[in-house]
């Protein structure tokens, strides 16, 4: 196994042992959902920059995939969405953190009657050569495991995803990412790396993989400040000020011009007629806003109206769109 994996699983197995309220940083408040009781180690074990979990996410049939488990917050809020038996399958590749989620979840299970002991199926596995056959999943869920993964294995998880994927499926992750590559001296240290404070590759460098890897539409969701790597501690020429983001990759077609990625941007047209048609397919109603994808607000700019307004991005896109 090469080193930085093995670093990575050592450090998790430490913080399957005892949490550790320094891993990762969360800077969002975790779901609390109706009916779901979470007991305290489950928040104390939340090892996410962000959340995975949106209730229009969880399909109606067919699995939710989560992988990394951590202590099993995100796989517990799965559950009491998707309520059915199976309905949720975990993989870590670490044996001391899924038996700390198992104890977690048995946990849950005394003060949350409704979850059955079949609700969420743990197993050992690793990102890299999931345990779960072709196209079984709806929603596959990762969350702060990626960004640790060098380029050749975060390929290659992507592609794991994508193969356990049904097509219209979807992955749901939340990763730290970074203004500007981190310099090599971070970047190669395996511990930092494990910690997720050294991986984190540019947002548009991560899109650019999951395009890569055949995700047809993604949406950008939130993006926020994760954490700083000041330039005294971390060697550096100037701080650098990690964000957490929260995108979500749909298994769709890759268009012929181009893939759909939605990060927030919206048209809004202000002309003298009902509705403005720009032969593409978009109907734009007279000041109604259109969430758009990149690409076609780069299109719509292309046309050079003085009564069409196309914002920046917001990085906080939340559906209702168009491509
Ligand atoms: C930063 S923690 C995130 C845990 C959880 N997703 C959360 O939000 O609390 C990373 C998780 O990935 C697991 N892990 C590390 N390497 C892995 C691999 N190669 N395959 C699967 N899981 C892995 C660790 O054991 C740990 O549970």
């Amino acid at each position: 196994m090469l080193p930085y994996l093995e670093a990575t699983k050592s450090l998790y197995a430490a913080a399957a042992a005892a949490p550790d309220d320094q891993l990762c940083c969360v800077s969002s408040p975790p779901w609390r959902m109706p009916d779901l009781v979470i007991p305290d180690i489950l928040f104390a074990m939340n090892y996410g920059c962000g959340t995975t979990v949106h209730p229009r996410d969880v399909p109606d049939s067919g699995a939710v995939l989560y992988i990394g488990v951590g202590g099993g917050l995100e796989l517990l809020q799965f559950a009491s969405l998707a309520r059915r038996p199976g309905g949720v399958i975990g993989v870590d590749s670490v044996p001391e953190m899924i038996a700390a989620c198992e104890r977690n979840l048995a946990l849950a299970r005394t003060v949350n009657p409704w979850l059955t002991e079949d609700a969420i199926d743990v197993r050992q596995g690793d990102a890299l050569a999931l345990p779960v056959a072709d196209g079984a999943i709806g929603l596959v869920a990762q969350n702060c495991l990626f960004n640790i993964f060098r380029e050749a294995e975060l390929d290659r998880a992507l592609a794991e995803v994508f193969r356990v994927l049904r097509p219209g499926g979807a992955l749901s992750l939340s990763d730290p990412v970074t203004p500007r590559p981190i310099p090599a001296h971070l970047r190669d240290d395996d511990r930092l790396r494990a910690q997720c404070l050294s991986g984190a590759i540019p947002l548009g460098a991560y899109l650019a993989r999951l395009v890569r890897a055949g995700f047809g539409t993604i949406e950008v969701r939130a993006r926020r400040p994760y954490r700083l790597l000041d330039r005294a501690r971390y060697g550096l020429d100037a701080h650098l000020l990690l964000e957490s983001v929260e995108v979500v990759a749909y298994k769709h077609p890759i268009p012929t011009d181009g893939p759909c990625i939605f990060t927030g941007r919206t048209a809004i047209y202000f002309g003298d007629t009902p509705t403005l048609d720009d032969g593409k397919g978009h109907l734009l109603r007279r000041d109604v806003p259109l969430p758009v994808c990149d690409k076609t607000a780069a299109a719509l700019l292309r046309l050079g109206r003085p009564d069409l307004l196309v914002t920046d991005s917001t990085w906080h896109y939340d559906g209702g769109g168009c491509c």
